[in-house]
């Protein structure tokens, strides 16, 4: 989500005529986007806040913007006081107002539409934000109570969005929100939505993350199986293996439950690719129910995962991980091994098969499954072209356009 609201903040000053840089100094206006999920983000942001106080003092006329979650969950007076020579705070909540804080520094944008496919997330593909904030209540997450409840964004401010990024080069739409499945605005369903983007002129794929197991329906399965252009890919969540662990996260659902829906989905769509999320160090999470993890890899048939360690982000002591640093460092790096043997056996399982690639070099391109895949020839930037699938190594599939 942040990454995505850079973006768009990128494309407000775009209109303004700015370019990006990543020399600071050569840099008229600073953003700093902040991400709070766990402690060590925020940490992060606030040094990284600290340090822009030389270039401030080398550029007084500079502009400098705290924005996102950390900025939401410290306050703009606080931040403000601990560090005088920030110009403007925008907490996540606001973001869809940072135009207006913009407007208030640098005046309104002369241009309208989106300004640059150089700030697409890759050279085809661009996010296209769908909702804000999480409705849910799992015990880690920081999420809602920074962001604030879900709201879902009308359907026809997503399309023109979508229409623009289009417009502007764009072959593949990322929907996004942290629950995208559960958009609903008015009669509009997240099926309804997906169908609706679909139709849209110029778009070779869909993608959206992340869903949350609890919200995929009949009616999605029908949009999956019936529209090749919706990527046949999940990135699903499922933070723990153990049915105890899940219940104390409060998921609101069982590893059985879990299984039993990539099942369903894969009987659908057999080639369907899903990868996940996973939390190590949870308070209380046993040997045995770090097995149930480990174990659930492979019967996911993950083709990647992120892993992360727990992160305590309320100070009640009942949410302290009772893992010391080198445990929880233990299990995070007996799990991102099982992730990456497995996800070698689920790359290899794609040999010998027929891809659809997007391309983004000449060279390289990803299929519908989000792996990536290199070929010798043949390639062109924003074509879809079939691959002949010869191989793979590391974690990139060889491939040879036919
Ligand atoms: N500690 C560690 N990981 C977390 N995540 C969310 N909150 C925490 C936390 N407190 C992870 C989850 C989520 C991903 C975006 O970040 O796995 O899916
Ligand atoms: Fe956080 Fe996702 Fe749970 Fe919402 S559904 S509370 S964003 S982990």
């Amino acid at each position: 989500m942040n990454e995505a609201d850079s973006r768009d903040i990128a494309a407000s000053f775009g209109r303004r005529g700015y370019t990006l840089t990543d020399d600071l100094k050569k840099a008229d206006a600073v953003v700093v986007n902040t991400c709070t999920v766990r402690q060590r983000a925020e940490d992060k942001a606030i040094s990284q806040i600290g340090r822009l106080r030389k270039w401030k003092l080398a550029r007084p006329d500079g502009k400098l913007f705290i924005v996102g979650c950390a900025a939401q969950k410290l306050g703009g007076k606080d931040l403000k006081r601990r560090f005088p020579f920030v110009d403007e705070v925008t907490g996540a909540r606001d973001i869809e107002y940072f135009e207006d804080a913009l407007a208030a520094q640098l005046g309104p944008a002369p241009e309208t539409g989106y300004p640059d496919s150089a700030l697409f997330r890759s050279p085809q593909s661009s996010y296209v934000t769908i909702m804000r904030g999480c409705s849910h209540k799992c015990s880690y997450c920081i999420v809602p109570a920074v962001r604030g409840p879900a709201v879902f964004l009308p359907p026809e401010e997503i399309l023109q969005d979508a229409r623009l990024k289009l417009a502007a080069g764009a072959k593949e739409i990322v929907l996004l929100g942290q629950t995208v499945n559960a958009y609903r605005h008015g009669k509009t369903t997240f099926s309804e939505l997906l169908k609706k983007v679909l139709g849209l002129p110029g778009l070779a794929r869909l993608r959206f993350m992340s869903p949350h197991p609890l919200y995929f329906d009949e009616s999605f399965t029908a949009v999956l199986a019936g529209n090749p252009k919706l990527a046949r890919y999940l990135h699903l969540p499922v933070q723990s293996g153990s049915d105890r662990i899940l219940k104390a996260m409060r998921r609101g659902y069982t590893r059985t439950q879990y299984l039993d829906l990539l099942a369903k989905l894969r009987a659908a769509v057999p080639e369907l690719a899903v990868s996940t999320d996973f939390i190590v160090g949870y308070p209380g999470e046993t040997e045995e129910d770090f097995a149930d993890t480990l174990a659930l890899i492979k019967e996911g048939r993950f083709s990647m995962a992120f892993c992360f360690k727990y992160s305590p982000r309320s100070d009640r002591p009942e949410m302290a991980s009772h893992l010391d640093e080198p445990a929880m460092e233990a299990r995070l790096e007996k799990l991102l091994a099982a992730v990456k043997k497995n996800s070698r056996l689920v790359l290899n399982e794609r040999i010998g098969k027929i891809e659809e690639v997007l391309f983004e070099t000449e060279n390289y391109g990803r299929t519908s499954g989000n792996f990536g895949c290199r070929v010798k020839a043949g390639g062109a930037p924003g074509a879809l072209s079939k691959a002949l699938i010869e191989g793979a190594d590391k974690n990139v599939l060889n491939g040879k356009v036919i």
